[in-house]
């Protein structure tokens, strides 16, 4: 989004009519009454016409482990607010190796079609995750013992056949995920592909995915590439690289975990402009802002504050952006979050309470989406499939 739309709509009187405050209280009593889905009050009805506001659909990974039945199949509440807040969706597990092609030559599409189908139905795109990673690979691929010339072949057929399935369907794709540390170093021992075939498998790994679907944006992914810094530089000279030699990459996206135990990531819009200048489309993919809660204790009222305020500036630095064109949330409700399962003593890093009733940072992100539309030009022509 452009910087000029922000300028231009903040005069601009809306149709929406937003809470007077954000919601200060932190307990469950103080909440607001759980909103009706009435298409004018949800995230994708404030949205600029160009710009998709998303989320991760819950199912696989942690999910597994825990108490609930898979939400995205079992949990009606769920899919309506799934469907009526959100014009992108990202599939949580269910596009990584270990689920979808759990062993050689067996592949498990089941869930990405009823993810892809949810999403034709609902107006919304799709998001890819992901084809090459070092985390959430199949046993019998990091334990196989295959020759260089086989392990090429593997993650060849792999792209054209997962790629391939969906082509036309999947707007953006994570190509690579998280191949640098945090020092900016290619993580080659970690990922098996680079490990056991050099970097320039991350190269051919963009040209399979463009030749399986011409029409989708691919992108390097990854967390703590949101300031300027020394990974976020590895990935700037990479893409550089690539842009020179012509392979086929599109996009680049900050994660966004973050917590507010930590500043915000300073000069994330600037970081963010960089890439834009090379001619590529950005995104904010996977963002939620977790907060200490140490022996089960509920956020306060500051928590909730800060949290909210990180989500919107995050927002605003991709809106201020003019080809950030998608904010995607890692899940947007507190107990299917994968937060308290991998950072003990931390969590409600979504945007809405297990009740699906809205935090401060849902009405933060709303206002920005707002005031980002100039004119309350807006924003259903674009949605034309979405019906409630
Ligand atoms: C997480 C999922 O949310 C969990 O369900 C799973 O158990 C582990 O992975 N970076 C990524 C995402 O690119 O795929 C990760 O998702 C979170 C960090």
């Amino acid at each position: 989004m452009k910087a000029s739309r922000l300028a231009a709509a903040a005069m601009l009187a809306t149709a929406i009519t937003l809470p007077a405050a954000l919601p200060s209280a932190a307990s469950p009593s103080d909440r607001p009454e759980p909103p009706g889905l009435a298409k004018q009050d949800t995230l994708r009805w404030s949205t600029p016409k160009d710009f998709r506001i998303g989320t991760a659909v819950a199912g696989g990974g942690h999910h597994t482990s825990q108490p609930y039945p898979a939400p995205f199949f079992n949990d009606q509440q769920y899919r309506e607010v799934l469907g009526s807040e959100f014009s992108s969706v990202s599939a949580e597990n269910q596009m990584k190796w270990e689920f979808i092609h759990p062993e050689r030559n067996r592949y498990r599409f089941a869930e990405m079609d009823a993810i892809v189908e949810f999403a034709q139905k609902h107006g919304q795109v799709v998001r890819g995750h992901t084809l090459l990673w070092h985390s959430q690979n199949p046993e019998w691929l990091e334990e196989g013992d295959f020759s260089d010339q086989e392990l090429r072949t593997i993650l060849k057929d792999h792209i054209m056949t997962v790629v391939g399935r969906y082509a036309g369907q999947i707007q953006q794709w994570d190509v690579a995920n998280e191949i640098f540390d945090s020092e900016g170093n290619l993580r080659t021992e970690e990922n098996i592909w680079i490990r056991e075939l050099g970097p320039g498998i991350v190269a051919d790994a963009f040209r399979w995915a463009h030749q399986a679907d011409p029409e989708a944006k691919l992108f390097f992914n990854d967390y703590g590439v949101e300031a300027n810094n020394a990974k976020s530089d590895a990935y700037y000279e990479l893409i550089k690289d690539y842009l020179a030699k012509g392979v086929p990459v599109h996009g680049f996206a900050v994660q966004g975990h973050l917590s507010i135990r930590y500043g915000f990531p300073a000069g994330m819009e600037a970081n963010l402009q960089r890439f834009d200048d090379l001619g590529l489309e950005t995104a904010v993919t996977e963002i939620d802002v977790r907060m200490d809660l140490p022996n089960g204790a509920e956020p306060t009222a500051a928590q909730l504050e800060k949290q909210a305020s990180y989500y919107q500036r995050a927002l605003d630095a991709c809106l201020g952006v003019e080809d950030c064109n998608s904010f995607t949330i890692w899940g947007f409700v507190d107990k299917y979050s994968w937060v308290p399962v991998f950072f003990e003593g931390q969590g409600a890093a979504t945007v809405m309470w297990n009740d699906y009733t809205r935090k401060p940072a849902y009405y933060a992100l709303q206002e920005s989406l707002v005031k980002a539309t100039p004119g309350g030009e807006h924003r259903w022509e674009h949605h034309p499939a979405y019906r409630h």
